[in-house]
């Protein structure tokens, strides 16, 4: 791969103001790509997103819109075109956790985590896929009219206690992924996801900000680490790159083992 395999690319990385999905848009800046960093509420942290993209020299602006929201879905993505005039990358990566035990979880909690992080994945892959289709392949600068790659976890293989609407939407981004990558293939349009393990961000915090929390989290992590976004943002560049061209409708998880069933590795 090239130092720079996104040069000349347009991404939109929605969720970015923070965590995986800011770490993501910061490794597609250092590949050549010109970023929208789209955001719900912290308008600061996206503008830190923005300004070290810039400084790095890539262009970047920061919008605001929540994902579950078609008006606003809709604005982000005319606001793209008018800045950028094209979409290459869409990294679906706003999600979030309102975990409840199952008898315990309320509609509103069930609703707010399948909307941001099943429904958004619609609506934003919907536009960027209608704009990727209507330019399609343009010589020189990708081997495909367009990449989308989805955020999804660990927990779309992992069941997880305590976790119903959470597991139900990484489950539910699994086959959407896959279905989509194999509607689009003959388009030329890549269609993946990402499943991250556990990774260091505000999402996970009480996972571990004790050492007895990061202690009990490392037993399920064969590596002996926690991951960082940056272990995400590298293989965002991948799948977003030419050099992933023939990679379609997969997930790739990125977690230290965690899905290996580590309580085997001295049991069973
Ligand atoms: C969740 C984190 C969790 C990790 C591993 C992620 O999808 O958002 O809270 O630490 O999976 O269980």
């Amino acid at each position: 791969m090239s130092d720079q395999p996104l040069k000349g690319q347009k991404a939109l990385v929605t969720g970015a103001s923070s965590g995986i999905g800011a770490g993501v848009a910061l490794a597609l800046a250092a590949a050549g790509a010109d970023v929208v960093v789209n955001y719900v509420s912290s308008l600061a942290g996206a503008q830190q997103v923005v300004d070290e993209i810039k400084a790095q020299g890539q262009n970047a602006i920061a919008v605001k819109a929540d994902v579950a929201s078609p008006d606003e879905v809709q604005a982000m993505f005319d606001e793209m075109m008018g800045a950028f005039g094209a979409i290459d990358i869409l990294v679906n990566n706003a999600g979030l956790q309102q975990d409840a035990p199952f008898t315990e979880m309320t509609l509103a909690q069930w609703n707010k985590v399948i909307s941001t992080n099943l429904t958004g994945m619609f609506l934003c892959t919907q536009h960027a896929v209608k704009a990727m289709l209507a330019r399609g392949i343009v010589p020189g600068l990708s081997r495909c009219a367009g990449k989308v790659i989805c955020m999804s976890s660990v927990h779309e293989v992992i069941p997880w206690a305590g976790h119903a609407n959470y597991a139900a939407s990484k489950g539910g981004v699994k086959l959407f992924m896959q279905t989509l990558a194999q509607e689009l293939a003959p388009h030329r349009i890549r269609v993946n996801s990402i499943g991250p393990g556990a990774i260091q961000t505000p999402i996970n915090r009480a996972a571990w900000d004790t050492p007895e929390a990061l202690a009990s989290l490392l037993k399920l992590i064969p590596y002996g680490r926690i991951g960082v976004p940056a272990d995400i943002g590298s293989a965002a560049v991948w799948l977003a790159s030419d050099a992933a061209d023939y990679v379609n409708g997969q997930t790739l998880f990125v977690d230290g083992g965690m899905t290996l069933y580590p309580e085997f590795a001295d049991g069973g």
